[in-house]
């Protein structure tokens, strides 16, 4: 597929590494655009390589990074051969506005081997997708990925604004970076990277990806549209069924008798306004059948989205247990996914999805100690004498109170950092022995999943899935975004 061609299907970036390289690479070997999750790739390179580097796939993609040095050093501080012999996972550094020199590094190198992984032996369109919350991570980890020659970045949850001028800074050579929203800030943060200073003559020339923006609502779309400067090359239209993190309702916030979120007509956007915007457009949230595509097609988008399928498909990053679970349960009319207004300390609604021995159960969620270690999720905020401070509502609550945070927003939290780690079979097992235990999310249409599990009771492939979304598609319904180009 041509980078500039409107691919028909969007396989969903979905955290932390279920959409990881092998799901990416395989939608894309489809001619379609296979796009990987850029959370945490940090933590997960150096557990991998903790674990002795499963198939030597990282050292593999290693050995391509430009700058070697770095490689050395990382290497030399993750890479066990004969793996953890239980012991825990070293702590890798954490995000904050400055990042140390380790911090940065190992952003940069998680993010190049994820996307370099993702395009081994073939040439199709690789995506990687951020969330617009997790600010300190973004500049290392799309310049990690640009060194790698990532095709297209999204990004969600959240107006991702500055977003365009950083892949543009970055493809000219220059420091960028994007504003840190800082709790009580009485000044502006930015945290900054300069491509030069962390690969100095080893940087490669970049290449600027297409970026496209996930939004909920016409008018964040037409927001970005009207300035240039801030303006994407398309959009995901993300309704609230997706799993993940999604927009919470707007106006206040009615839960229903289940303690779930109240949408409504306000919480829809206007595809014909944004249809009208011109740029291309793909819908997300319940339209992973053909039925989506086609009526996708027919509200004017080049396609859809799909991550719930892509997730319960072989070649997703899920632990295989956790995946076959839900896949009998499935099978059972058993597997419920709830949208939980509490769970991520973001505050923004996550899905959960019941499976045993997992934080869904509330013996599982009360017997772990609360610890905050990963911390992507946490919240800057500026201390009366104007340093900057870290909390995150998850964090044990005397600590997350003695930082000023409010005792109500402790409650329900999940710490989806670790949990979304043990979802792909790399979770801390601690010194005294608690090991952590998985959260797992999908979308909340199951139709999709429970019609291909018919028609395949063993599992599907990410091809397999693929085939199905565009089984009614006539190849002349494709658009390509040169087409759009022209209504700039
Ligand atoms: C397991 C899972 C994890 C997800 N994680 C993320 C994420 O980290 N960031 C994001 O923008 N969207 C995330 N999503 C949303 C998907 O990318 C996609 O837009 C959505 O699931 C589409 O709806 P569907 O599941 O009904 O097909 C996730 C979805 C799933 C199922």
């Amino acid at each position: 597929m041509d980078v500039n061609e409107a691919p028909l299907v969007i396989q969903g970036g979905m955290g932390v590494a279920v959409s990881s390289w092998g799901l990416a690479r395989e939608v894309s070997r489809t001619g379609n655009l296979g796009v990987v999750s850029g959370t945490a790739l940090d933590a997960v390179l150096a557990r991998a390589l903790q674990d002795g580097d499963p198939g030597g796939h990282r050292r593999r993609a290693l050995a391509h990074f430009p700058d070697q040095d770095m490689v050395g050093r990382a290497l030399e501080r993750y890479y066990r051969p004969e793996g953890r012999e239980g012991r825990p996972y070293r702590p890798n550094p954490t995000l904050t506005i400055t990042p140390s020199t380790p911090a940065v590094e190992l952003s940069v190198l998680g993010n190049f081997v994820e996307v370099w992984l993702a395009k081994e032996g073939h040439d199709g369109p690789i995506g990687i997708n951020f969330l617009e919350k997790i600010q300190m991570g973004t500049p290392t980890a799309v310049l990690g990925a640009m060194i790698a020659g990532v095709d297209h970045v999204l990004m969600g949850a959240g107006i991702p604004r500055e977003i365009p001028r950083l892949l543009r800074d970055f493809e000219a050579g220059r420091p960028g970076g994007v504003t840190i929203d800082v709790v009580g800030a009485t000044r502006r943060h930015v945290s900054t990277v300069d491509p030069v200073a962390v690969m100095g003559a080893h940087l490669p020339r970049l290449r600027r990806p297409q970026f496209y923006a996930i939004v909920s609502l016409h008018s964040l779309a037409t927001y970005l549209y009207r300035d240039p400067e801030i303006r994407p090359d398309g959009f995901v239209v993300e309704g609230p069924p997706a799993g993940g993190h999604s927009a919470p309702p707007r106006g206040r916030m009615t839960l229903d008798e289940r303690g779930e979120p109240v949408y409504g007509a306000r919480d829809e956007a206007d595809l014909g306004a944004i249809a009208k915007i011109g740029l291309p457009f793909w819908l997300a949230g319940a339209h992973g059948t053909p039925e989506g595509v086609a009526a996708a097609l027919e509200a004017g988008a080049a396609g859809i989205q799909a991550g719930t399928i892509f997730a319960l498909s072989e070649d997703s990053g899920l632990d295989p247990g956790i995946r076959r679970g839900m896949l009998e349960a499935l099978a059972r009319d058993e597997l419920v996914v709830r949208n939980d207004p509490r769970a991520s300390p973001t505050g923004f609604p996550f899905k959960i999805a019941n499976v045993p021995d997992t934080m869904s159960e509330e013996e599982t969620y009360e017997a772990r100690p609360r610890l905050c270690d990963l911390s992507y999720l946490r919240s800057p905020y500026e201390r009366p004498d104007g340093s900057v401070g870290y909390r995150c509502a998850s964090e044990p609550v005397d600590a997350y109170l003695k930082k000023g945070g409010a005792i109500e927003d402790t409650v329900g939290r999940m710490c989806l950092c670790n949990g979304l780690m043990a979802n792909i079979g790399i979770g801390q097992e601690r010194k005294d022995g608690y090991a952590e235990q998985p959260a797992v999310t999908l979308g909340q249409d199951l139709g999709g999943a429970a019609r291909l599990l018919a028609a395949h009771p063993q599992g599907w492939t990410a091809a397999e899935a693929v085939d199905w979304l565009c089984s009614g598609v006539d190849p002349a319904q494709r658009i390509s975004t040169r087409d759009h180009s022209s209504v700039r």
